[in-house]
């Protein structure tokens, strides 16, 4: 053990403990500024706390074993505080004469990188989607419309009249401080995608198949299977000599498109104020194949869709603008289909909220 390494210890007097470890802790103090890079580091730690080598086993080799049993206890203290002095050091940069925390190495470039999230279609627009693909196969074009709709668009035109009771199975969400205008004129949330029926056939004479994917609003309590807003896929399609063949076949076809080839239809009677006939189509349940379970209410049968020909009435609507639509010429059918309704019986998704909720640990789910 060179002198150099190991101050002298004459002694194991308190004083000539705190003289000893004073001059170590001053020469630790000298050397800790010099401290700039990790190998400056590495060598500061393998001289003081190395091993085999260090300082402070050697220290301790030559006094410890040698200290009476009354020294012991300081002589401990002292290396435990030599000890935090050093660990300190090796924490510790000098900056400009001024010590602070070492920052750690922030970039690791070993580490894999975190991958970022890629966006992915809600599970609402997917099913969308798929529906308008089905008809655009079809030969179908694709269209849009306002969903703030005035009175007329919404119901007028789709043969609705003023005060009728039809109206009540639409109840809307109505654009306040309109009292002022016609009531043709005012505007509301639309209650469903068929104003844009009217509003393609205004602007292109037939033939017409066009489908409508859309939101739409209705004045309804939020439940598992009710939400204020929703949305539909409406269909219109007029030439002539369309019949209600045409509107089976076509919705058959989608139907199975949809859930599966094994998936049968019917059709059920029903009422449209701008449909007639219309229908309610059903399909047969998708979760026990029609032997009846909870999901069909033991039915065998899902309602999924409203249709029917277009009445009458309705091309008397357009006829000002397009003349084309004369019904004793063309005739069409129509259809209008939930996506909510749709995509949750796809998704197994039991509650519509959860479409509306933008809680991530739903949506990651469809990533
Ligand atoms: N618009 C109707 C609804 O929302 C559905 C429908 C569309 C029915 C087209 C017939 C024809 O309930």
């Amino acid at each position: 053990m060179s002198p150099e390494q190991i101050p002298d210890l004459q002694d194991y007097g308190p004083e000539h403990l705190d003289a000893a470890f004073q001059r170590l802790s001053e020469q630790l103090a000298a050397e800790a500024p010099a401290l700039h890079t990790p190998e400056d580091r590495e060598q500061f730690r393998l001289h003081w706390l190395g091993r085999k080598h260090g300082r402070l086993k050697l220290i301790s080799d030559a006094w410890l074993k040698t200290a009476p049993s009354e020294a012991r206890k300081a002589l401990g203290q002292h290396f435990n505080r030599l000890k935090q002095q050093i660990d300190l050091a090796l924490e510790t940069e000098t900056v400009n004469g001024q010590a602070r925390a070492l920052e750690e190495d922030s970039v690791d470039i070993t580490l894999p990188g975190i991958r970022p999230a890629l966006g992915v279609e809600h599970p609402l627009v997917r099913t969308m989607i798929e529906i308008v693909g089905i008809f655009q196969r079809m030969g179908y074009s694709v269209g849009v419309g306002p969903e703030v709709e005035t009175d007329y668009y919404n119901f007028e035109a789709l043969n609705f009249p003023p005060d009728h009771p039809a109206r009540d199975t639409q109840d809307t969400l109505v654009v306040a401080k309109q009292e002022h205008k016609p009531l043709r004129d005012r505007l509301l949330l639309r209650t469903h995608t068929s104003p844009v029926q009217i509003r393609t056939m205004e602007r292109q004479p037939p033939p017409i198949r066009i489908v409508i994917p859309g939101k739409v609003h209705r004045n309804d309590a939020a439940d598992a299977t009710h939400s204020p807003i929703f949305h539909q896929v409406e269909g219109l399609c007029v030439d002539e000599n369309i019949t209600f063949s045409d509107l089976k076949g076509t919705l058959d076809h989608a139907m199975k498109e949809l859930f599966g080839s094994s998936v049968k239809t019917r059709f059920f009677p029903s009422f449209f104020p701008f449909t007639e006939p219309s229908a309610d189509v059903q399909i047969s349940c998708i979760f026990c194949g029609g032997k009846g379970c909870r999901k069909c209410k033991h039915s065998g049968w899902i309602e999924l869709l409203g249709c029917g020909m277009v009445d009458p009435s309705v091309f008397d609507s357009v006829r000002g603008k397009q003349p084309g639509y004369d019904p004793k010429k063309i005739s069409g059918f129509a259809f209008g289909m939930g996506v909510d309704r749709i995509a949750m019986m796809k998704y197994g998704i039991s509650d519509i909220g959860l479409l509306y909720s933008g809680d991530m640990r739903f949506l990651e789910q469809f990533a």
